[in-house]
């Protein structure tokens, strides 16, 4: 299985939708994200509990505290029970920062709305298999719109109902909380399903965990093959951000089995 940007930044777009794309910042888009891949294990903020009246600054200090990319959990009211933001927030935060953002769409609809949020200026487009009905298709319309792949799935789903559309992700998204809220108990549940889907993928699809990832539970994250690790409360929580990020970028690596130091 290979993932769509490996050694090809400029990918066929022939069959995109009526979207215009700019090939020149597509192919940044795509540098970055390999970028990122080659990275891991990483640690992507969640800005979910960040101090939204202060938005940029909170941004800025992320990138100083060397966040290699940021996570914004957009929720609906309906699919999960809790409403955060939409379309704004997300344009707001890709006018000050170059990093790259990718959208968590906890909503009923995602397929109405990915592109949009594509446009918005999201990387990577992260939806829910139990939203769609037919997760293959939008998949697919996010890699011919040029945005990055990636596919999440609550506790109580199983790696073999997201099987099929492997080939098809760039990325796979292990909850291990019930999506909706920060500062949740982390499921170890997550851990044996990383490990069942890193037996499956290898290193071709991109592991990521979210939910109650702290310096308690990253190490076991990455030892059970998690490269992205999204952390919302135990960065926000303290004021050192660096410091936070550095110690759990460090336990990470320490537990990583695919993690060598230069
Ligand atoms: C939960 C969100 C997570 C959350 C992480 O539904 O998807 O991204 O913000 O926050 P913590 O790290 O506090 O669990
Ligand atoms: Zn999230």
């Amino acid at each position: 299985m290979k993932n769509q940007y490996a050694g090809s930044p400029q990918q066929d777009l022939s069959s995109a939708s009526p979207l215009v794309v700019d090939t020149s910042s597509q192919t940044s888009r795509h540098r970055r994200y390999e970028r990122l891949r080659a990275q891991a294990p990483v640690v992507v903020p969640a800005l979910l509990l960040c101090d939204f009246g202060h938005l940029a600054d909170e941004v800025r200090k992320l990138e100083d505290a060397g966040a290699p990319a940021l996570h914004l959990d957009v929720m609906d009211g309906h699919f999960v029970d809790n409403i955060t933001y939409g379309l704004p927030i997300v344009k707001a935060v890709r006018r000050v920062t170059e990093l790259p953002i990718e959208t968590h769409l906890m909503i009923s609809n995602p397929a109405q709305f990915a592109e949009r949020f594509f446009e918005a200026g999201a990387d990577v487009i992260t939806f829910h298999y139990e939203a769609v009905d037919d997760p293959r298709a939008l998949l697919e319309k996010l890699r011919s719109l040029g945005a990055v792949a990636s596919l999440a799935y609550n506790p109580e789903t199983p790696v073999s109902a997201i099987r099929d559309c492997l080939d098809v992700c760039d990325g796979v998204l292990t909850m291990s909380v019930s999506p909706g809220f920060g500062k949740q108990h982390f499921e170890t549940v997550a851990l044996d399903k990383l490990r069942e889907l890193e037996a499956l993928v290898g290193d071709s699809v991109t592991l990521e965990v979210d939910g109650g990832v702290n310096p308690g539970t990253i190490g076991s994250c990455a030892a059970a093959g998690s490269q992205w690790h999204v952390v919302g409360s135990a960065i926000f929580g303290h004021p050192d951000y660096s410091k936070t990020i550095a110690d759990l970028v460090g336990l990470a690596k320490s537990q990583s089995r695919t993690h060598e130091d230069p």
